[in-house]
């Protein structure tokens, strides 16, 4: 059915390179999401699987047929916009069967599948509305319900909750993961938001420069990140970074911290070198804890209370900045002084290229 292959896929625009070789493998009824900075090819990656741009180099199948000349129309995929690109002078209902209408369905027939729409998506007392007659979240609703009556096997999402406020949002997130599970179609996502890539996604991509730098389940790439650029997107706050000194020792790896503290970590040190210079990763979730097996001392700079939980911005003795997350109560303030502890279980090692030596095990 649904199942994306693609093979050092390539786009060029004139002369410049904005996808550099993508292989992927998109499962039939995965719900994949592509995250990664503005401008590292995203859409022009989902345009290019929807037919809409074309490939400059490499291959691209869907349902194992090759897509090169196959039209956007015969692909079996349909694609969701951020703008939701509805036609404002048609009701709700005929814009959702508009695009079965074009392509000669009998009436019934778009009759049928747009009321199974509308039902899906709580449309159905809105169907003689205008688009301007609806709210933004109505409007993509409207949209979606375009995309499902085509019955797809793969749904193209480019962004489609950007417009919406915060709580809407949340609201349309879980309505879409719902719609997954009742169609279990293929669906591949593009989004910037952190809590949409980790909640929705079966397999998220992280993409940068029009390269993947890794491909895994969202909890794959939040403990297990390959590289400081993964570790770096994935989580919010973002994972601190450290400058520290390291050499084999005795159990693993020996780590001089900023401020002079020091820290054994377990893990591989025979590719390490005498006094290399490395970066160690920690996430501010891990830190503050009231043990751990390196202590670190700092200065809250910042203090933002969220009601759940407190985030403390801390100067570290050193210099370093880093985000410590900390309980709702935690009062410390401005100016204080805070001692933090770190667990060695929780530490990430990247090299000098940037490449992971060591991942944090904290099941260990
Ligand atoms: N038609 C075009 N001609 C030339 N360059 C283009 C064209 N379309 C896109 N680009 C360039 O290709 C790169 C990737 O664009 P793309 O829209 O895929 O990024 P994106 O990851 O979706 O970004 P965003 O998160 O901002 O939507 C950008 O540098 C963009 O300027
Ligand atoms: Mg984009």
């Amino acid at each position: 059915m649904g199942k994306v292959v693609l093979h050092q896929v390539k786009k060029q625009f004139g002369a410049v390179s904005v996808i550099k070789g993508v292989d992927l493998q998109i499962e039939d009824g995965e719900f994949c999401v592509f995250v990664g900075p503005s401008g590292c090819g995203k859409s022009t990656l989902l345009r290019m699987i929807a037919g809409l741009e074309d490939i400059s180099a490499g291959e691209l199948t869907i349902a194992g047929r090759d897509m090169t000349n196959v039209d956007p129309a015969e692909r079996g995929v349909a694609m969701v916009f951020q703008s939701y690109a509805l036609y404002p002078h048609m009701t709700v209902a005929e814009n959702i069967g508009f695009g079965l209408k074009m392509t000669g369905h009998a009436k019934d027939e778009i009759a049928r599948r747009t009321a199974a729409a509308a039902e899906m998506l709580q449309l159905k007392p809105l169907l003689e509305r205008k688009p301007s007659q609806l709210s933004g979240g109505q409007r993509q609703r409207v949209a979606i319900g375009r995309a499902i009556v085509r019955q797809p096997d793969v749904f193209l999402f480019d962004e489609p909750l950007s417009n919406l406020d915060a709580s809407l949002r949340v609201q349309m997130r879980t309505e879409i993961s719902k719609l997954h599970q009742d169609l279990k179609s293929t669906m591949i996502y593009v989004t910037h938001d952190q809590v949409e890539a980790m909640t929705m996604a079966d397999k998220i991509v992280v993409l940068q420069a029009g390269l993947i730098e890794q491909v895994g389940s969202p909890l794959e790439l939040y403990h297990r990140p390959k590289n400081i650029f993964v570790a770096g997107f994935i989580g919010s706050p973002k994972m601190n970074f450290l400058p520290v000194i390291a050499a084999p020792a005795e159990g693993g790896i020996r780590v001089k911290l900023p401020g002079g503290a020091s820290l054994l970590l377990a893990g591989d040190a025979s590719q390490l070198k005498a006094e290399e210079k490395l970066t160690l990763g920690i996430r501010p979730e891990h830190l503050d804890r009231s043990s751990g097996d390196a202590v670190l001392q700092g200065t809250v700079r910042l203090a933002e209370h969220l009601g759940s939980e407190t985030l403390f911005y801390v100067t570290l003795d050193g210099g370093a900045e880093i985000a410590v997350k900390a309980d709702g109560l935690a009062s410390a303030r401005p100016g204080d002084v805070l001692t933090i502890h770190l667990p060695a279980a929780a530490c990430h090692l990247f090299n000098a290229a940037g490449k992971a030596i060591l991942n944090g095990d904290l099941t260990r």
